[in-house]
């Protein structure tokens, strides 16, 4: 964190002065940095890493599968909301992890005796996203690859699997590693490769396109965890250990225990716990929400290998209304970074995001990416429902602390309540504007232009040694928006106040 920073947190701490991110602008600087320049990369979580600063939240209208397997391919990550049906939310998961697929740990199999009928119910099932099933006889040995290819002929959907196979199809013995694969598949010309045990038996799959992209590097964006699968994280909510389970066993990379109030008893245990229960596996916990240094001393403490910060500032919220408590974004992320940064632990910054410039601001005050809610709501690959409104299309987006979402989804615990609900949290449409796709390259576009006005080539530089914030007065905030004008055409990055 460079001085200026510092300077500017410290004096209106002491100033009992909380600061958000319209109170403030970055101060532009020299710079010969030019926005195609700029490097964003930087981390969600202690050990997994994102291409782009960006989160999608863990609500019911905004992320499920497929927000968070198109976000991961922008690189960034998609936290599933904690669906109270487990098996939904693994869907979900299963969603991201199958999309692009190095190689394949569990492929999913199907047996010679079973028929076409059942194949075309399998995928049907995955929703097409792939088509080649291993074929298994009575004594789970490989026998053969059913796919696309296969069924292209003639066939009846009672004919047996056995009947329609490629029994032609090349197995190897033990492991090999993507490179080895690469080599092994292209020198063999061959699409798909089993790997098998010494029993003949399964031990994964491999796919040539899949392969390639990756070696070849043909989508340097995508955010693949080390098998080469997309990235992905989900909301395991309080001591629900049994979920945390399955979605480490699915792959998820990143869990979250996050709660409306996250610098409490029933946090820290869970986090302490998780980190215990599943030493053996590979994953990250995202500790949240909180606001202050003891929140960040406490929940590193537990062992959180993030800090989400953030307690009131989105757009559906009325938790500081309805509560009276709740904290000015940007100070928030100011004061858990100072402590996080000292124990090299990333800060999420959540909720309050407005403009792309808000992001930059954030980075500077120390986050290392954003998690937003209400801008996500808003593409086509949201979780929420379409809503037509005087011929207009909406989508759904409701807190995940408002009177629907605790009726309907049962994320009373996020929201700290017993007995009778009180909501923290309204329920609203969002006009849809656009996809993943090009919501994601909006804000990416406005952020790195921000860094090529303040000098900073990456995150690192903006917070360490570039940023410099100026504080606003009412008039400063009004001129920087559009004014005395009728804006005439509207445009991708920029809806009025
Ligand atoms: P944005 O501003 O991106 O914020 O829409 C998303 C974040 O808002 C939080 N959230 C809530 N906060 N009442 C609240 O006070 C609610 O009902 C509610 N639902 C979600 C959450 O942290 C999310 O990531």
């Amino acid at each position: 964190m460079n001085k200026h920073i510092k300077k500017f947190f410290e004096y209106t701490k002491k100033n009992h002065l909380g600061i958000t991110f319209g109170d403030v602008l970055l101060v532009p600087k020299k710079s010969d940095i030019l926005p195609s320049e700029v490097n964003l990369e930087t981390r969600v979580s202690r050990n997994t890493k994102l291409n782009i600063p960006v989160i999608s939240a863990d609500m019911s209208t905004v992320t499920e599968g497929t927000l968070a397997r198109e976000l991961a391919k922008k690189g960034g990550i998609g936290f599933i909301w904690k669906c109270p049906d487990l098996e939904k939310q693994l869907g979900f998961v299963d969603e991201v992890k199958y999309a692009f697929n190095a190689k394949i740990d569990n492929p999913v199999t199907i047996n010679e005796n079973q028929t076409i009928g059942d194949y075309k119910e399998i995928i049907k099932r995955f929703k097409d996203r792939f088509s080649s099933l291993v074929v298994l006889d009575n004594e789970n040995k490989v026998v053969g690859l059913l796919g696309r290819h296969e069924v292209r002929f003639p066939h009846k959907d009672s004919d047996l699997v056995k009947n329609h196979m490629n029994k032609d199809i090349l197995k190897h013995e033990g492991s090999l590693d993507l490179n080895e694969a690469y080599n092994f598949m292209g020198k063999n010309r061959i699409s798909k490769l089993v790997l098998i045990n010494r029993n003949g038996e399964l031990n994964g799959l491999y796919s040539w396109d899949e392969v390639r992209s990756i070696i070849e590097n043909k989508n340097p964006m995508y955010n693949l965890d080390e098998k080469g699968r997309l990235i992905v994280g989900a909301n395991v909510g309080i001591h629900d250990y049994k979920r945390a389970e399955a979605l480490l066993n699915r792959g998820c990379d990143v869990l979250v225990v996050g709660t409306a109030h996250g610098h409490t008893k029933n946090v820290i245990e869970t986090v302490r716990e998780l980190k215990r229960t599943f030493r053996d596996y590979k994953f990250d916990v995202v500790a949240g929400n909180l606001i202050s240094e003891e929140g960040a001393k406490d929940l590193i403490k537990a062992g959180a290998d993030a800090l989400k910060v953030g307690i009131g500032p989105s757009g559906i919220c009325t938790t500081r209304i309805v509560t009276g408590a709740g904290f000015p974004q940007l100070s928030a992320i100011y004061y858990v970074s100072k402590i996080a940064e000292k124990y090299d632990i990333p800060v999420i910054g959540d909720g309050g995001i407005e403009y792309s410039g808000d992001i930059t601001k954030a980075l500077a005050a120390g986050a290392s990416s954003v998690m937003m809610g209400g801008l996500f709501a808003q593409t086509q690959e949201s979780a929420g429902e379409r809503v037509i409104r005087d011929g207009k299309i909406f989508k759904e987006y409701y807190g995940m602390g408002s009177e629907r979402a605790m009726n309907m989804d049962g994320s009373k615990e996020r929201y700290r309540v017993s007995g009778k609900s009180v909501s923290e949290g309204i329920e609203s449409n969002v006009p849809l504007s656009k996809t993943v796709d090009e919501m994601v390259n909006d804000l990416i576009g406005g952020v790195k232009h921000g860094m090529g006005y303040v000098g900073a080539k990456d995150i690192k530089t903006l917070h360490e040694e570039q940023a410099e914030f100026i504080r606003m007065t009412n008039a400063g905030y009004r001129e920087s928006h559009i004014h005395g004008v009728l804006m005439t055409k509207e445009q991708s990055n920029y809806a009025p106040k």
